[in-house]
């Protein structure tokens, strides 16, 4: 019987030990002619890369056993081994005859989370490549490098002309290039810290639309240390069917140098409109709606949506801006539109009977109700609901009604003024009025003053709270999260950004740590505690 066996054995060894077996990695070398390699059993191949894939480098390794542990090695310019990986990788499978696109020391290319309850039906866009979340692009720019320098130098400049880039975006299977993109600094509150935020747009007319999503931020988290709370306030609105971006976490790297850990996220645009709105419809920018963001970036002014007068001229442009026309104004009245839906929301009275029939047929009140719900159990101090700030109103066409968009949710989880936040939503709405010209009257008369529209928001409130925005179920997502970009933040904070203006918050990997589970400077409440304390104070305030 031995001899029968044998041969069988040996069969099958010859037959794994003879398969060739493609690594990939993407790295950075230290010198211009450094490169990376491929360590089996202690015998190093080295790999390549081209004009069109670097920084991926690969190589077929004929007659690899693919059973083999592996690792990678960083090389200099003779070929010798400067660096190496302290963990052995292993092959997923021993049929697989490729490797993923894996990064350099970092372990695992793939992490999975616990799954968020769906409490409310799903309205996310169809999936699209940029928004994996599950793993780490890279995103690799290349750019005149005084250009960008002087760029990066004045942020502060918000009417500067984006300048031209490359663009490649290397996940674990796939390399997408856009050899143009317009780039530029994004944000308002960010351009004032040494890590900065970028827009991305894409040339849509070369057919650049980067999977269905060609204009894009890469968020810095530049005010919070965990990098998470952005994209837990996502995953919230997603699972309550809230309309939103969606977003994954990115390395970026511009000319060959670390630029930093960032969100990748869509900007509120028109591709935004037609992705997340119309199921990817190809409908032309008049064939939508009119598309409006608010900002409270002028002291003392916010989108407060009061009607001030029936022209647009009435309407600051630096709180109210018109993003896209749409059929129902004029190039001269481009608030038209929006002017007639305060006018509305100024006649109305709260105290009438069927609130709820009246609004729905003006707005979305689901998705209003909803984005309220998660402004307040994540205490946004820079949302809409406290300042005005961080929305867009969009006129959904074919629904001929209003829709809001919540945007920017970096300043959440109890992330700054505390004393205004975390008190119970009676009162947060409440303080609205008492502050003379600031009341939010959306806000104001359907939450607060009408008692049909009440009652939803306080049923969506609990139903939120109690399905998915407590410890129970928040918890485990965020551990998965806190060891999945551990390293990330590590080398993030790692990062010398010392000749840039502008602020720095000196987070450590500590602070990451800490502030997912108490106080660190500057931030008064931990993630963790934070998701306590509301998904307890909640039940007791409706119980009342
Ligand atoms: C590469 O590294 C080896 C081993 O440390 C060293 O002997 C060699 O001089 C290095 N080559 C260059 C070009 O730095
Ligand atoms: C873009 O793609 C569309 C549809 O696939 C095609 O009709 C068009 O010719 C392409 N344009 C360019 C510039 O490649």
């Amino acid at each position: 019987m031995r001899f029968i066996i044998i041969p069988g054995l040996l069969a099958l060894v010859a037959s794994s030990a003879l398969a060739d077996v493609v690594y990939n990695v993407v790295g950075y070398p230290d010198t211009e002619k450094g490169a990376f390699g491929v360590m089996i059993n202690n015998k190093v191949t080295a790999l390549t890369t081209t004009e069109a894939t670097f920084p991926l480098w690969s190589a077929n390794v004929v007659g690899a056993n693919p059973s083999s542990g592996y690792r990678y090695v960083k090389l200099n310019d003779t070929g010798d081994v400067i660096d190496k990986e302290k963990f052995l990788r292993r092959i997923a499978t021993n049929k697989a005859r490729n490797t993923p696109n894996e990064f350099f020391k970092r372990q695992n290319t793939f992490a999975t989370y616990p799954a968020l309850p769906q409490v409310y039906p799903s309205v996310r866009p169809k999936t699209s490549k940029a928004f994996d979340d599950t793993q780490i692009a890279t995103i690799h720019l290349t750019a005149d490098p005084a250009v960008f320098a002087d760029m990066v130098a004045n942020p502060l400049d918000t009417e500067r002309k984006a300048i031209k880039a490359s663009f490649r975006f290397i996940n674990a299977d796939t390399v997408y290039n856009a050899a143009e993109v317009k780039l530029k600094v994004s944000g308002h509150g960010s351009r004032k810290f040494k890590k900065l935020s970028l827009r991305v747009k894409f040339d849509e007319d070369k057919n650049e639309t980067f999977f269905d999503r060609p204009i894009i931020k890469l968020r810095s988290s530049s005010s919070e240390p965990t990098f998470i709370r952005e994209k837990l306030y996502i995953d919230n609105l997603n699972a309550i069917g809230a309309r939103t971006t969606q977003a994954a976490w990115v390395r970026v790297y511009v000319n060959n140098k670390p630029f930093g850990f960032h969100l990748l996220v869509e900007d509120i645009e028109t591709p935004f409109l037609r992705g997340t709105f119309h199921d990817g419809a190809a409908l032309k920018d008049k064939e939508l709606g009119s598309l409006y963001q608010m900002g409270s970036h002028v002291i003392g002014q916010e989108g407060t949506m009061i009607y001030t007068g029936p022209l647009t001229a009435n309407y600051n442009p630096e709180v109210y801006s018109n993003k896209n026309l749409g059929s129902a104004n004029t190039k001269e009245e481009p608030m038209a539109q929006f002017i007639a839906f305060m006018k509305d929301l100024q006649e109305y009275d709260p105290t009438l009977a069927n609130g709820l029939k009246f609004w729905n047929s003006r707005l979305d009140v689901n998705q209003f109700l909803k984005s309220m719900v998660m402004e307040y159990l994540t205490g946004a101090w820079d949302g809409s609901w406290w300042k005005g700030n961080n929305y867009f109103m969009y006129f959904h066409p074919t629904e001929a009604r209003w829709t809001f968009i919540p945007t920017d949710f970096d300043s959440t989880f109890s992330d700054g003024n505390l004393a205004d936040v975390a008190v119970p939503y009676k009162q947060f709405a409440a303080s609205r009025l008492r502050r003379q010209g600031k009341d939010h009257p959306l806000v104001s008369k359907l939450i607060f003053k009408n008692k049909e529209i009440n009652k939803e928001f306080e049923k969506i409130l609990g139903t939120t709270v109690k399905q998915v925005f407590n410890p129970t179920v928040m918890n485990p997502r965020i551990a998965a999260y806190e060891k999945f970009i551990e390293a990330e933040a590590a080398w993030d904070f790692s990062l010398d950004r010392s000749k840039n203006p502008g602020k720095d918050p000196k987070y450590t990997i500590d602070t990451f740590h800490k502030s997912l589970t108490g106080p660190v400077t500057g931030i008064t409440y931990g993630v963790k505690p934070w998701i306590s304390y509301r998904a307890t104070d909640v039940p007791k305030q409706l119980k009342k």
